[in-house]
Parts: structure tokens; sequence; C-alpha cells
């Protein structure tokens, strides 16, 4: 996929190099409900990339502007946009069947301040005006827990980077995740920015607005421990 390649130039040479992505697409098999609901619904709660991503002429009359990243079913999403009428959400995630579930609980809430989009988040955030953005939320983010595969996992400097770019100071990065190794390997990083500061000095204690996720209960059953990491965007002087 030409959008995914990232090109360089060695001389007149043009040489392509694939980017290794933080997810892989397997054929999803939706149940007919799912499909009807993506079908039906998308095109009135869904956004297109990249001619929709000003999050302020989505929300226009949102006092703030928050993004989810990879939000699986949508179930923590759903109840967070509806506990904070006054900020508008986008939801992003790349695995189809996700869709379904989330629109139709959209669509029967009756939710006006919560948008999805299907697309990797990493093009969406690289889209993002510098400074436009009022907080991020990446919950369970896949921890491709094979050494081989770390390559692929989401949070590295280079997207970090792009966040805290497109984050407003005095804006928010809310992370939580059940792999411990992951977590302190997140943590290292960030506190190597001096964007951002760290409010909780390590770990986030559990804030308490935030819905169980279904990985996080998959993480608890498991008995690993949450993990939360949260990180403000320095106000200019
Ligand atoms: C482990 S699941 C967690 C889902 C949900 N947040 C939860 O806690 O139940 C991670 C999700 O991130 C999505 N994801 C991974 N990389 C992504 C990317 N670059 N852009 C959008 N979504 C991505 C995956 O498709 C997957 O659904």
């Amino acid at each position: 996929m030409r959008g995914s390649d990232i090109f360089v130039y060695y001389g007149c040479m043009e040489v392509r190099h694939r980017r290794v992505r933080s997810f892989v697409l397997r054929t999803a098999r939706m149940s007919q409900s799912q499909r009807t609901a993506l079908d039906e619904l998308y095109p009135i709660h869904g956004l297109k990339f990249p001619f929709e991503c000003d999050l302020a002429q989505v929300f226009p009359h949102s006092v703030y502007r928050v993004v989810e990243i990879g939000f699986g079913n949508g179930e923590a999403t759903v109840e967070i946009a509806q506990a904070h009428p006054e900020t508008g959400f986008l939801g992003i995630e790349v695995h189809t069947p996700g869709f379904g579930q989330v629109l139709r609980e959209i669509h029967s809430r009756d939710l006006k301040n919560l948008k999805v989009l299907r697309h990797d988040a990493v093009e969406v955030v690289a889209a993002f005006e510098p400074s436009s953005i009022d907080g991020f939320h990446i919950f369970f983010p896949d921890p491709w827990q094979k050494k081989r595969h770390h390559k692929r996992r989401l949070l590295q400097t280079a997207f970090l980077e792009q966040l805290i770019r497109a984050l407003k100071p005095g804006g928010y990065l809310y992370i939580a995740t059940d792999w411990e190794e992951y977590a302190y390997e997140i943590l290292e990083t960030l506190n190597q920015f001096s964007a951002i500061s760290n409010p909780y000095k390590g770990w986030a204690a559990g804030l308490t607005w935030r819905p169980r996720t279904k990985f996080e209960k998959r993480g608890r059953e498991e008995n690993r421990p949450i993990r939360e990491i949260f990180f403000e965007k320095r106000t200019l002087e």
C-alpha cells in the first residue's frame, strides 16, 4: 500500500522503505449486523481521511477535542464521550469488526460529540495541526510481546514525538497498559521529552473516570498489574 511506505531518494534513485506498522490487518470476519452497522452508520458518524481531520471543524462548539487511538470495540469510548458532552472525541481504529458495536452505540445514544475514523493513527496524527488537540487516550496498545516484534510497538519515540507536537500546551497524554515492561519503556521514553511533564512523577494513580476496557478486563483476569501513564504538555512561560 503506497500510503504506508516511505520514499527515500539516493541521488536520482528512489528507494521504497516499507514502514513497520503497529497492526496486522487480517481478513476480518464480520457478522451481518456488524456489516450493516458499518455500511449504514459509518457515513453518519465516521470521518474520511485526510479531508475531515480538522477537529476544530468537526466539533466547532466543543470546549475540548480529544483523540482515542485503538479503541477496540469502543466500549469505554462511548461511556467517556457520554459523560463529557462538552468535549468532542475522535476514536481511531483499524480493526473493522469493532466499528459495528461502537457505531450502533453512538447512534442509539444519539452522541453528537463522538466520531470514529478507520485509518492508521500514525498517519492521522501526523496530519493534525501542531498544538490542536487537548488530549490523547491510548488504552492497552498491543504489546507485541516477542522481542523480534518490539519494532511494531506503537508507542516509540517517533510517534510519541508526533503526539506531543499535536498536543496543545496544557493538553495531556493518557496511556494505560497491562504489560509491565512496555509500561517502563513508555515511561522512560516520555521522561526524555522536555516539552511534557508528569504530575504524578511515576505511574498515575488509577484515574477514576476511565471505564474498564475489554483488554483491561483480560489483563486483570490474568493478574497483570495495570499501569497508567499521564503526562501534560508544558504551557509556554
Ligand atoms: C490491544 S487492543 C486494545 C483495544 C482497546 N483499547 C481496549 O483496551 O480494549 C489495541 C488496538 O489498537 C489498534 N491499533 C493498533 N495500531 C493502530 C494504529 N496504528 N492505528 C489505529 N489503531 C491501531 C488495534 O487494531 C487494536 O484494536
